[in-house]
């Protein structure tokens, strides 16, 4: 673990070269599997999080600002209940919404530190000092890591809240969304709680408006991922060889994120030794946004040992934030 002082936030960066090193074997592993894919975190180097920022201001993109109704609603509820004095948020981003949880604990009187957790530096070293400065008898101890596999070791100290908002749940595949709420449940001591931002199913034409904007900010935003792995990986993919498509896919209740090959063409990737042939027509997914019904997830929250303590949804029914306990762990905070 390297430590960076000089700032008024203390930044902790998780083994970088095991992160790059797993990044390189799942591209890999996905770029080979029968729907070719790669995995999202390449949409997040420096450019594609100042672009994931323009999304969450898009007319159609409606999650964000659904999140902060329920947040502007329930925070002070949450505070009480969860009595927090850490408060842990992976996948962090510029933590906009957790400002509402920010002040609620802090009017609570109860928040000690904040560790906000996200695999993109850059993006997280600014929340950091920008929440350090805005809060300062908060201690924000920011980590630079990667939620699939660093969730063994989360600090804190007393009753924990640890958060995961904007939907970010919804881009992992069910398969590591079970591992990751396991993982998670496994660490939680009886007074810590999850809170979760949950998409929830709906009108397929607003789901897909919300990944086709007209300005094109999201096909940018999924477009620089090819760039990313250009750059690290020194590959040939071709932008001009791929179309932009975001659709729902109703059998598996998500909305399907990539691009589709144009003309039967070669992709190589020399630093993995790895070249790959498109056909004409076939998709590469770069992220699927899954979207939720109230009792599927409570039946998974189940399966890793969680209980949903309150689930409460914007006006409109378009989006959730769950408090979610370990189940048969007694907390004295309810
Ligand atoms: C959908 S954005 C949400 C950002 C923020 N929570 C919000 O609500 O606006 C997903 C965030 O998770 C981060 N992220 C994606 N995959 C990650 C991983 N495996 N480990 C840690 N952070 C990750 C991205 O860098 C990005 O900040």
């Amino acid at each position: 673990m390297s430590k960076t002082a000089g700032s008024a936030a203390r930044v902790d960066v998780l083994r970088g070269n095991d992160r790059s090193a797993a990044l390189y074997e799942a591209t890999f592993r996905r770029l080979q599997a029968r729907v070719k894919a790669l995995p999202s975190v390449w949409l997040y180097d420096e450019r594609g999080s100042r672009l994931y920022e323009r999304i969450t201001q898009l007319p159609e993109y409606y999650l964000p600002r659904r999140e902060a109704e329920i947040l502007r609603a329930r925070a002070e509820a949450i505070a009480r209940r969860t009595r927090a004095r850490t408060l842990i948020e992976l996948g962090a981003g510029s933590s906009n919404n957790t400002r509402l949880l920010l002040e609620a604990l802090e009017a609570a009187g109860t928040l000690e530190s904040f560790v906000p957790l996200d695999v993109s530096e850059e993006t997280l070293r600014t929340t950091a000092n920008t929440i350090a400065s805005a809060y300062p008898g908060v201690s924000v101890e920011a980590i630079v890591g990667d939620f699939e596999r660093d969730l063994e070791t989360l600090p804190g100290r007393g009753a924990r809240l640890i958060a995961f908002l904007g939907s970010t749940i919804g881009n992992l595949y069910p398969d590591e969304r079970a591992t990751f709420l396991a993982t998670l449940s496994a660490g939680l001591a009886p007074d810590d709680a999850l809170l979760l931002g949950i998409d929830l199913v709906k009108d397929v034409a607003r789901l897909q408006a919300a990944y086709n904007d007209r300005g094109g900010v999201t096909e940018r935003f999924v477009r620089n991922a090819l760039t990313a792995v250009n750059r690290d990986l020194h590959a040939t993919f071709d932008q001009r060889r791929f179309g932009y498509e975001a659709r729902w896919d109703p059998d598996n209740e998500w909305m399907d994120i990539g691009l589709r090959a144009h003309g039967t063409h070669t992709v190589s990737l020399p630093r993995l030794e790895l070249e790959v042939v498109f056909e004409d027509g076939e998709p590469l997914r770069i992220e699927i946004s899954s979207k939720f019904r109230r009792e599927q997830f409570e039946l998974e929250a189940g399966r890793a040992g969680l209980r949903v303590a309150s689930w409460w949804t914007d006006r409109a029914g378009d989006f959730a934030v769950a408090l979610v306990r370990p189940s048969g762990k007694e907390t004295r905070n309810e």
